[in-house]
């Protein structure tokens, strides 16, 4: 699974995988090399035993990542664009979403168009205070094509979702909080340190429960699945794991459990 990055830098310490999107010149725009390269990460990150959780960040100080690559698709025909869009899905926003290691997107300035749905794919996301984000693809003559015009409505609401994606308009950090795109703001310096935080939180748990948690959680936005049901089902498969067994008996032994690396 070894392969050379260009415009991504991925480092794993301590069961924290961090892949930051490296081309701070083009504010880190997603071009369809970069959409590889996370993919490959991504995919490799799943695969790892040494990777319990994902922290996706922006090099630089001002950009998380300022869309798509513009002066790639300028002069695509529908169906380019439309192939655009379903990879994207497909190989990397889709992936991330229904990943079974939790990704923490850490946004740390601006995050439009693709930058912003690529947070938004993510299981969560913190930002930095001067984080600014928005979906301008109307501006554009376009619609957002990476998952923009469903997360956003899943994440904020319809009624925001419309605002936001009508407008055009960037909204601030504190903004994003209030819509609930944003799960905690912080000053910049911080950003990585409280990411870094929140990911121990995860890693202390079964990466197991945690992973069934995730396709749980998102069963409630798939049209082929009932979440309640699948809720049902998943629950009950838990108890046939060496998991279940050890953190119940960790907790009743008072000691810390020792989960599996398995997901
Ligand atoms: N695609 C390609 N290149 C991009 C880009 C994108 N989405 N966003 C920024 N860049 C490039 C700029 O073209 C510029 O490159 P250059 O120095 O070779 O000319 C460089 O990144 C720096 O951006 P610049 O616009 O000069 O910075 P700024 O501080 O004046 O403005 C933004 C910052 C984010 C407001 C502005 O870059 C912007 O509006 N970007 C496009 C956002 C967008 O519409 N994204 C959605 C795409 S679907």
């Amino acid at each position: 699974m070894h392969m050379k990055y260009e415009n991504i830098i991925v480092d794993t310490e301590e069961k924290i995988q961090i892949v930051t999107i490296n081309r701070p010149s083009k504010l880190n725009a997603l071009n369809q090399k970069t959409i590889e390269e996370l993919s490959h990460a991504i995919d490799a990150a799943e695969a790892s035993k040494d990777v319990s959780v994902v922290i996706i960040t922006g090099k630089g100080e001002k950009a998380f990542v300022a869309g798509a690559d513009i002066s790639e698709f300028s002069s695509f025909s529908a169906e380019e664009g439309r192939l655009l869009s379903k990879n994207g899905h497909e190989k990397l926003f889709n992936r991330i979403d229904n990943l079974k290691t939790p990704v923490i997107a850490a946004v740390n300035g601006f995050a439009l168009g693709g930058g912003l749905e690529l947070a938004m794919a993510a299981h969560i996301r913190l930002f930095s205070e001067n984080a600014k984000v928005g979906l301008p693809e109307t501006s554009l003559g376009l619609i957002p094509g990476y998952g923009g015009t469903q997360r956003l409505a899943q994440i904020a609401g319809k009624g925001r979702a419309m605002q936001m994606i009508l407008s055009a308009e960037m909204i601030d950090a504190s903004t994003a909080f209030n819509f609930g795109i944003a799960n905690a703001v912080l000053p910049l310096e911080n950003l990585m340190e409280a990411s870094k935080k929140q990911a121990e939180k995860i890693i202390k748990n079964s990466p197991m429960a945690v992973a069934k948690a995730i396709q749980c959680i998102n069963a409630n936005y798939s049209s082929e699945m009932n979440g309640l049901e699948h809720e049902v089902d998943t629950f009950g498969s838990c108890f046939d794991t060496s998991d279940f067994t050890e953190g119940v008996h960790a907790f009743l032994e008072k000691r810390n459990a020792n989960f599996n690396n398995n997901h």
